[in-house]
């Protein structure tokens, strides 16, 4: 008997096939809608193995329905949306998807960090809106990227990935990691601050670290305070790092010039949210990973350390 399978969300054709060579599979087939978390309860009762996204909450409660999981598959490089100190406990494999999705997610917030120092977002809506009356000196001036100093806070593979985008630019690169790392350090001459100094220094600042306990609101008052009246915040990690009413206020004080958010505290995020009125805030729908390419690499990785886990063998990418 092939062990059973739940996916949480309508994937690619080809990825279900190659599940279905394997596995016993059940799939919530929107692909725009998340399952929603009744169903899930009902349907992870007796499942081997768990194919799911960012968007499910697997916690405490929801583990506890499951009698036989012995694996829990996220598409997805950041594994916050699950508890995972309470699957290890029960034995329970948790999966990710690193490496594939890097370059893109790099590319994603270089492009964020131009989009938002040029203001593009905002100047190309005066265009579309009949506003551009003619060229004057100082109308729709932004700040400098070439020659500036990148701070760059979590120097894993997709700050590394940054770092190397920023040099073609010229940046001067600082970083702030929970270690240092010297072959880094050799490899792009990036060099080590401690967070304040980065803060101070910084012209861009753009969060590349996961969101743990540690890093919950580590983006509060205080450090927009320290931060330069011309700086500019990218986030692409996740949005409960940066503490948002402290953003709004420290945006709307000018003690920062701009943010580009990818990510948000609670996505979708509601239109009404005071963050997205300010002409000074690029906002994106999450898309860090979005090219057509990895967002599969994603879903094939995703799917070979689900296959691997239901197995009973070690997959590729267990985090616990
Ligand atoms: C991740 O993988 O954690 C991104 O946020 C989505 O690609």
């Amino acid at each position: 008997m092939k062990p059973k399978i739940y996916i949480t969300r309508k994937l690619p054709e080809e990825i279900v096939n190659y599940l279905q060579e394997h596995c016993d599979v059940k799939m919530w087939e929107k692909e725009d809608v998340p399952v929603p978390r009744n169903i899930l309860e009902r349907e992870i009762k007796d499942v081997d193995g768990l194919y799911c996204l960012l968007t499910e909450n697997i916690d405490k409660s929801l583990l506890d329905q499951a009698k036989h999981l012995k694996i829990v598959s996220n598409m997805a490089v950041g594994y916050n949306n699950i508890d995972i100190k309470y699957a290890s406990e029960r034995g329970i494999k948790v999966t990710n998807t690193p490496e594939v999705l890097t370059e893109t997610t790099a590319d994603l917030t270089f492009a964020l960090l131009m989009t938002t120092a040029r203001r593009l977002v905002e100047v190309s809506e005066v265009v579309r809106n009949g506003e551009w009356k003619t060229w004057s000196p100082m109308a729709y001036t932004g700040q400098d990227i070439y020659g500036a100093t990148l701070g760059i806070v979590g120097m894993g593979r997709i700050g590394e990935a940054l770092a190397k985008r920023a040099k073609g630019f010229d940046m001067n690169i600082l970083y702030y990691n929970r270690s240092r790392k010297i072959e880094t350090e050799n490899k792009l001459g990036v060099k080590y601050v401690d967070f304040e100094s980065l803060l101070s220094e910084s012209d861009f600042i753009c969060i590349m670290t996961p969101y743990t306990h540690e890093t919950r609101n580590l983006f509060g008052s205080r450090e927009f305070s320290l931060m330069k009246p011309t700086a500019i915040l990218i986030n692409t990690a996740r949005g409960g790092i940066v503490n948002e009413e402290a953003l709004y206020q420290a945006l709307i004080a000018k003690e920062i010039w701009a943010a580009g958010l990818d990510v948000f505290e609670n996505e979708p995020v509601d239109t009404n949210h005071p963050l997205l009125k300010l002409s000074n805030v690029v906002s994106l729908p999450h898309v860090g990973s979005a090219s057509i390419k990895t967002r599969i690499e994603m879903g094939i990785l995703a799917a070979t350390n689900l296959v691997e886990g239901v197995s009973g063998r070690v997959p590729p990418n267990q985090v616990n």
